[in-house]
């Protein structure tokens, strides 16, 4: 992630999402419980109730998208990681970004006998969105959720436990 990213950002339609925190870690494999854990402690249980299959969903995902930046990019090479969590009118993001592969991106493999490529392809089935995005040299590789989904009802818009 880039210094001084903005507490807001836009979905591409009308609401904005607000950021409810961020995690640098190093790109090592170790790292990656301690993603699922920030996944957990953020979304718990303001955002998504304790149990719901939903946050089962977010943490594969999110262990994709963080194993592919540790693998596949600068992170794993004594780089780093770092995921960041949003809430927006229906949706929760998780996104991952990475120290960047010398300008090679995310790329959905449609060889079905290849023993690698399926990362993506869980992704794709648990999002309801996903995408990516340069950030520096690095990508920003980014899943919706539809919120709600739980105990919360977050058609007012996000409105984290008092
Ligand atoms: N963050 C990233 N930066 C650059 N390239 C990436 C990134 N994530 C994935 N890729 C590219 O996209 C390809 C597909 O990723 P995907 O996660 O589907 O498969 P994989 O990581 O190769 O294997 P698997 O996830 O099954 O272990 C990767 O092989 C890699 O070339
Ligand atoms: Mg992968």
């Amino acid at each position: 992630m880039t210094s001084g990213k903005a507490r807001y950002a836009w979905t591409g339609q009308k609401d904005a999402m607000e950021l409810l925190g961020a995690l640098t870690l190093p790109g090592i494999e170790r790292s990656v419980p301690y993603v699922r854990l920030f996944l957990r402690d953020t979304f718990v249980p303001g955002y998504v109730a304790p149990g719901d299959e939903l946050l089962a969903d977010m943490a594969l995902v999110v262990d994709e998208l963080a194993a592919n930046g540790i693998r596949h990019t600068a992170s794993g090479r004594g780089g780093k990681i770092t995921i960041a969590l949003w809430a927006g009118r229906g949706v929760l993001r998780a996104e991952v970004t990475d120290d960047g592969a010398n300008g090679a991106r995310p790329v959905v493999r449609t060889d079905p006998s290849g023993e690698s490529g399926r990362g993506l392809h869980i992704v794709a089935a648990l999002a309801k969105a996903w995408g990516h995005r340069p950030d520096g040299p690095g990508t920003t590789v980014w899943a919706d959720f539809p919120a709600g989904r739980g105990q919360r009802n977050l058609a007012a818009g996000p409105r984290p436990l008092a």
